[in-house]
């Protein structure tokens, strides 16, 4: 018999990447289970979780920032202070330690006991960061999805890459799979629950293998795509060593997969690529975007890129530029580096001055921006299919939604289109979005 948690409410603050949100679902679902009801937020919960990063500093920064906060708020009303996720699994019982504050300290492979973990607690200060050489099945049942029309679907956890610079091989453990057979199971509850849209998770989904067949991403995704009622499937991360023809032909052969990739690059510049342990090249990133662009012609790509990695040089930097200029992303997310514990690169010095960082990120950000403004403008005039998500963030009574290619558009709709696929012509664009009016 398992721990009771009724009349408690519980709130899970998410920092971090899709994974973490999905961790998050997890974590709502097994207290769910238990018998706890959620809460608001913290001002009214019994429990706050805090799902946390640990990829850069400043990710793990916001945690601290975020506990000062809730300690203010306990002097006014007790509650459990729990913290999640990669922080949780790096820091493990020195974070307890540090922050007095803290009651539970559970890292990702552990979620399924936190009901009981949450008993003990309330008693003394409990770690947990055990990890599970093997999948650890979190049922479909047991998770409460935020967007049930866009359902995330993990597939696989752990990254055996070792990049220098990522703390994530740390946080996350050794790779291991999920077996096909549950990835489908969960697909199709998720169908049976509205779901439209599949983003099968993973810090690394190009490596993936079942562990019963064998069969690789491009199975999985045929298999994905057989399901009835699924209409899109997206896949993230990609790692751009591990991108097979086969799952380039899948990608090519069926409508169902979005043609939106997000290939992270790091760095333009070969000598940089080499130290990161990224296992390319510049050449080979640019022959892999030829050969996905000349497979699914209408192709958007998104990235991450690193400045200021140890040793980078003007020329380093400039070559990333320039990748940026020949590749055409969508979309980028770039970073100032910064040391992490654990990671080879945080053995060396961290050489690049800050104004130096500072100075090449905004410089490439504002490339980007320039870029991507461009990309964008060639989309006006054309009519998409969106997917609606809700009221657009950006007020004045339109809706938001996404396009099969990821791009965000906020338009007029005569009625609420959440969940469902409207089509939408596109009338203006600006750096970062479409806009326009649903039309038919
Ligand atoms: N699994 C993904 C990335 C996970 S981390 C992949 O393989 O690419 C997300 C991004 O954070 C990375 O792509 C990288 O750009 C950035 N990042 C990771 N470690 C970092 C560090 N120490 N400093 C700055 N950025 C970092
Ligand atoms: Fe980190 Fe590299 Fe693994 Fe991505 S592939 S999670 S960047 S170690
Ligand atoms: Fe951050 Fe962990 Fe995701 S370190 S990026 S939350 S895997």
């Amino acid at each position: 018999m398992s721990a009771r948690l009724d009349g408690l409410k519980v709130f899970v603050r998410t920092f971090g990447c899709q994974m973490n949100e999905n961790d998050s679902e997890h974590i709502v679902g097994v207290l769910a289970a238990a018998g706890a009801a959620p809460a608001g937020g913290p001002e009214d919960a019994d429990i706050v979780i805090v799902n946390t990063c640990a990829v850069r500093q400043k990710s793990e920064e916001k945690l601290y920032s975020y506990l000062g906060r809730l300690a203010r708020l306990r002097r006014k009303r007790p509650f459990l202070i729990g913290v999640a996720g990669c922080v949780a699994q790096v820091r493990g019982a020195d974070l307890a330690a540090r922050v007095p504050a803290v009651d539970l300290v559970i890292g990702p492979d552990n979620y399924l006991d936190l009901p009981e973990i949450i008993g003990r607690a309330a008693e003394a200060p409990v770690v947990r960061t055990d990890f599970g050489r093997d999948w650890r099945e979190i049922g479909p049942e047991a998770t409460a999805r935020v967007t049930p029309a866009s359902a995330f679907i993990p597939v696989m956890e752990g990254c055996d890459n070792f990049c220098a610079y990522c703390i994530v091989p740390y946080s996350r453990g050794r790779e291991k799979f999920r077996p096909l057979g549950n990835v489908l199971a969960e697909v199709r509850s998720a169908v049976a629950a509205g779901g439209v849209e599949v983003q099968l998770l993973g810090q690394n989904v190009n490596s993936y293998r079942d562990p019963g067949s064998g069969l690789g991403l491009a199975g999985l995704l045929e298999a994905v795509a057989a399901v009835p009622g699924v209409e899109w499937i997206r896949f993230i991360t990609s790692h751009p060593k591990n991108f097979g023809d086969d799952i380039i032909r899948v990608m090519a052969a069926c409508p169902k997969i979005c043609p939106a990739l997000h290939l992270p690059v790091q760095s333009g510049s070969s000598r940089v690529l080499a130290r990161m342990n990224r296992g390319y090249d510049r050449e080979a990133y640019l022959a892999l975007v030829g050969r996905l662009r000349r497979a699914v012609p209408d192709l958007l790509l998104m990235t991450d890129i690193i400045v200021g990695f140890p040793g980078e040089t003007e020329e380093d930097f400039e070559a990333t530029c320039g990748l940026l200029r020949e590749v055409g992303y969508a979309g980028v997310f770039s970073f100032r580096y910064s040391p992490r514990p654990l990671t080879a690169a945080a053995a060396g010095p961290d050489d690049v001055p800050l104004e130096v960082k500072r100075r090449r990120l905004i410089a490439l950000q504002s490339l980007q921006r320039s870029l991507q403004t461009g990309l964008l403008r060639s989309f006006v005039g054309r009519e998409l299919r969106v997917l609606g998500s809700g009221p657009s963030p950006r007020g004045g009574g339109r809706f938001a939604g996404r396009t099969a290619g990821n791009l965000v558009v906020n338009f007029e709709a005569p009625a609420d289109p959440s969940g469902r696929f409207v089509t939408v012509r596109v009338g203006g664009s600006g750096p970062y979005s479409l806009h326009g009016r649903a039309v038919g």
